[in-house]
């Protein structure tokens, strides 16, 4: 048995916690019998002891994890403000071992509970866990991390990215590090194009108070896609631990900017009106409960990043993210440039000189390449090689979760990397609030507005 690691979360009643992290605790129970946990759960909510245990064993059902549930009786709920010294204490009070704090909270809440936890003892080796968004902007992200730093150091602080979740992240690595095929021509001499795009059929799904605030920039690509294009555009890192891997993300995300720096021209935004997603009425966004319309929120949204670096100087990152559109698109696609020549007779010279698309879940690789024969064997046509990888039956938040709690933060975002992501996509909300982008319509259901078909 591991030694005991008390989990506390905070906002145990809340959405995000019922939602994503008591099933990933149950998976992760589930897959690692050896794992000793002491789960606390606090919330603001006058739960019983007797209604966050049904919360737990509900949350464990639907993650298949039920028999779980037992290595898991002990925990404990305490309805207290976080952001209350004394309540917190409390919360602290006779915990021994290992310590993990996660903040299932709003950003203000947590930003406040950590202005009071900076005061307080904590149990060496605590481990603080935040979920996105770190901070509003550049300068809110750095006090936080300034405050952070004062409860634990760096090495301590997890910040919660799903999208860095094992299977996914070491799937990009692998295909880009160990193949002879793909590494040398991975860079501006050879690609033409990067595409990252997480295109989702699910709406609001009744989470306007935090959506309405956030939209899909700081929703999807603020958090999550750029840390994929950091993956992608990184140079190779000694080790895939903390230092190093975090280190080359890092270095990749401060040679990040907008393309061209104009924010006007490379950037898009829409939202969805009324349509249909899979015999599904859906409204209008604005028509959705808690939605303020006069905040010009856009549920899709789309930049084009320049990676300042030798290595890809000249070529376009689009970052594109969306919601209630038709299909449920999660992928990369890498463009290679067209070949300098082809022979005289073979025709039908291509666009690009193959392609890469790798599927994030489910996780699919796809190698697009030009080749030639059938009725005209002299006639160039396409053909794609596909294959499933990482055939990973863990949830993404479960393989973040197993790291957190072993104290590994090698897959989570340092503080720096937060900032700057806030930086490279800040020309764009500024250009967005003086309504130099047009907010464009699409209806729900559709693959976005019509002009935004994009060339892969
Ligand atoms: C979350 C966003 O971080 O990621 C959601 O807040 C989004 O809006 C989700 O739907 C997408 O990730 P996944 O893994 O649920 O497809």
């Amino acid at each position: 048995m591991s030694k005991p690691t008390t989990l506390l979360i905070l906002g145990a009643s809340g959405d995000l916690t019922s939602r994503l992290l008591l099933p990933a605790i149950g998976q992760l129970l589930e897959r690692e019998p050896d794992r000793h946990l002491m789960l606390k759960g606090a919330g603001s909510d006058a739960w019983s002891e007797r209604r966050w245990k049904e919360a737990v064993r509900t949350a464990f059902a639907s993650a298949e994890a039920e028999d779980q549930v037992e290595r898991v009786s002990d925990t404990t709920y305490t309805k207290a403000d976080v952001t209350d010294a004394a309540a917190l204490t409390g919360l602290l009070d006779g915990i021994t071992g290992s310590l993990v704090i996660y903040f299932a909270l709003p950003p203000a809440v947590t930003a406040a509970a950590c202005g009071v936890l900076k005061d307080l003892t904590l149990p060496e080796d605590t481990v603080l866990a935040l979920e996105k968004p770190f901070g509003g902007d550049e300068e809110g992200a750095r006090e936080l991390n300034a405050t952070l730093l004062k409860i634990v150091p760096e090495h301590r602080i997890f910040r919660v990215d799903h999208f860095l979740g094992r299977s996914t992240l070491l799937n990009i690595l692998g295909v880009r590090f160990a193949n002879r095929l793909i590494e040398p021509v991975w860079s501006a001499d050879h690609v033409q194009s990067v595409l990252v795009r997480y295109d989702e059929s699910l709406a609001l799904e009744g989470r306007a108070r935090y959506y309405d605030k956030a939209g899909a920039m700081i929703d999807m690509i603020q958090s999550h896609l750029l840390q994929v294009l950091a993956i992608l555009a990184m140079e190779e890192p000694v080790d895939l631990d903390e230092i190093d891997l975090r280190d080359a993300k890092s270095a990749a995300l401060r040679a990040t900017h907008i393309w061209d720096d104009n924010a006007v021209r490379s950037s898009r935004r829409a939202r969805y009106t009324a349509g249909t997603i899979d015999g599904r009425e859906l409204p209008s966004y604005v028509d959705e409960e808690g939605v303020d319309p006069s905040r010009q929120t856009e549920t899709l949204a789309e930049i084009v990043c320049e990676v300042r670096t030798s290595r890809w100087a000249g070529v376009p990152f689009t970052l594109r993210s969306g919601k209630a559109l038709r299909d449920k698109t999660a992928e990369i696609v890498v463009a290679f440039k067209p070949v300098r020549h082809i022979p005289d007779g073979l025709t039908g010279a291509p666009a690009d000189g193959g392609l890469l698309r790798l599927s994030l879940s489910p996780d699919r690789i796809e190698l697009e390449l030009n080749v030639n024969g059938g009725d005209d064997p002299f006639a160039l046509r396409r053909e794609k090689l596909s294959t499933r990888i990482g055939r990973s039956t863990l949830q993404a938040y479960t393989e973040v979760l197993s790291q957190l709690l072993d104290g590994d933060v090698a897959l989570s975002v340092r503080g720096d990397a937060a900032e700057e992501c806030w930086r490279i996509i800040q020309p764009v909300r500024d250009a967005w609030a003086r309504g130099e982008v047009h907010l464009e319509d699409y209806p729900a259901g559709s693959l976005g507005p019509a002009e935004w078909a994009t060339s892969h």
